[in-house]
């Protein structure tokens, strides 16, 4: 196929990056279509680690057009600052190879705080998400709202004062609520002037810019950020992010028509982990949850903390590639699991007394949920770096098979280590 669209099937953090990355050699371009610098993105590429938030990884990759699409949203100070450190790496972000949707809404800094204040209240009332603190909620709010800031009000200062009013009305009784200080009109004019500079030269009509390469033949990579369970439908409400994350979004979010989408690529990791707060079935809490943390460095990008781990829950996955309608999956993460005596697979679950087969949608039911599990031999040999099946032992191909079985969709690539290369292609999801 033509184009491909990555996206996470657990809770986020499964190796999206590594492998749009990896893909993005085959492609002309990479879409970021949702979410925003809440995601964090480690590329390791001959030793040296980049880390991305909200540029599309395909941007380490010179003659790689990066786009953000109106689905993402935009901390203006985060986009610049990104830009600075992977200068400094010796990747040149530029008008010629970044564009951004003029029709993308702005975080500004009121999100952000926003945000903060909702998480610092909520922890004593234990309706806490744990989100990333970076106004990513609040400023979706206010794009549903139709009260947004977006990239094209930087150009037009005379309808930008109004649209300052409008938006400053509704945050400012939201701030008084927590007992903060008003924020000042002049004071976000000031905000958005210092940026608009900067950001301008960015902006494009991405769906004309899209259309256009379509119609040429080019490859496109859409990279999701976060994973299908964040969904804000789809997922494990509230403990979710505030976008669609699900890969139908990478039309709404571009601007490109679902039927050019192409292959579906469920970015899956060979066990289960997440960051903040939620239902989490096959977490565990013992030592073999804290191996599992350890060696594969499950500390988030974004905010340092520590993600739960777990074993690989196979119903979670499978409901992801129904709800994405994934074609096949990069298995990423396998290396981490060498060295166990045994593996366990979670096939269903148990509620209430009753056998079923996918994570109920209420929230108390996914919280009464016991999970039912397979066990598997594991393997004493490393798999860290292979790049061929005829590598792997015995028993890491028989978990591979498994997971393929149980998910009902094969594995299209495998990756066994950080490393861009250390990746085993299966079934290359442009050709198929
Ligand atoms: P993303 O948010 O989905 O892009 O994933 P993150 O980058 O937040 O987290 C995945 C982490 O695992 C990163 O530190 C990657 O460098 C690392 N990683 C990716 N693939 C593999 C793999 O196959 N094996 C190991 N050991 N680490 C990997
Ligand atoms: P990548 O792209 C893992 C989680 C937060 C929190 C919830 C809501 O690296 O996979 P938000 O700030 O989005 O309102 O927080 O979503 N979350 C992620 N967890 N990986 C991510 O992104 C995430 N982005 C948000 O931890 O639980
Ligand atoms: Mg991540």
């Amino acid at each position: 196929m033509t184009n491909c669209v990555v996206v996470g099937s657990q809770w986020g953090d499964e190796g999206k990056g590594k492998i749009v990355d990896w893909l993005s050699e085959r492609a002309d371009i990479v879409v970021r279509y949702q979410g925003g610098h809440n995601a964090g993105h480690t590329l390791v590429i001959d030793g040296v680690s980049y880390k991305l938030s909200l540029l599309p990884s395909g941007v380490v990759r010179p003659g790689k057009m990066a786009v953000i699409g109106n689905g993402v949203v935009v901390d203006p100070h985060a986009l610049i600052a990104e830009m600075g450190r992977l200068a400094a790496q010796g990747v040149k972000v530029t008008p010629e190879n970044l564009r951004i949707a003029e029709n993308a809404t702005l975080i500004l800094s009121l999100h952000r705080e926003l945000d903060g204040m909702r998480e610092d209240a909520a922890s004593n009332s234990g309706t806490k998400i744990g989100t990333t603190r970076r106004g990513i909620g609040p400023a979706y709010e206010d794009k549903v709202g139709r009260r947004a800031i977006r990239v094209m009000d930087l150009a037009d200062r005379d309808a930008l004062e109004a649209k300052v009013e409008r938006i400053l009305t509704h945050h400012n009784a939201l701030r008084r609520g927590f007992g903060a200080p008003e924020v000042e009109h002049k004071d976000i004019m000031e905000e958005l002037t210092s940026i608009a500079e900067t950001v301008l030269p960015f902006m494009d009509s991405v769906w004309q810019l899209l259309d256009k390469e379509r119609r040429k033949g080019s490859r496109i990579l859409f990279e999701g950020a976060q994973g299908s369970l964040l969904d804000i439908d789809h997922g494990t409400y509230p403990f979710v992010t505030s976008s669609n994350t699900v890969a139908g979004q990478a039309a709404a979010g571009s601007g490109m028509g679902p039927g050019s989408l192409g292959y579906i690529l469920g970015i899956t990791k060979a066990y289960t982990t997440r960051v903040g707060e939620g239902p989490f079935p096959t977490e565990l809490t013992d030592e073999i949850g804290q191996f599992l943390g350890e060696k594969g460095h499950e500390f988030g990008t974004v905010t340092g903390r520590k993600r739960r781990c777990g074993w690989f829950d196979a119903a979670l996955v499978r409901q992801s590639v129904a709800t994405n309608g994934i074609t096949g999956i990069a298995l990423t993460k396998l290396d981490v699991l060498d060295g166990l005596e045994e593996l366990k697979i979670c096939v269903g679950y148990m509620l209430d007394g009753q056998k079923i087969d996918y994570l109920p949608a209420s929230q108390a039911a996914q919280a009464r949920v016991e999970p039912i599990y397979i066990t598997l031999e594991g393997w004493k040999e490393s798999t860290v770096g292979a790049r061929t099946w005829a590598e792997l032992p015995a028993q890491a191909i028989k978990y591979v098979r498994q997971v393929e079985e149980l998910i009902g969709a094969p594995v299209a690539l495998l990756s066994t280590s950080p490393e861009r290369d250390d990746t085993i292609l299966v079934t290359d999801p442009f050709e198929d």
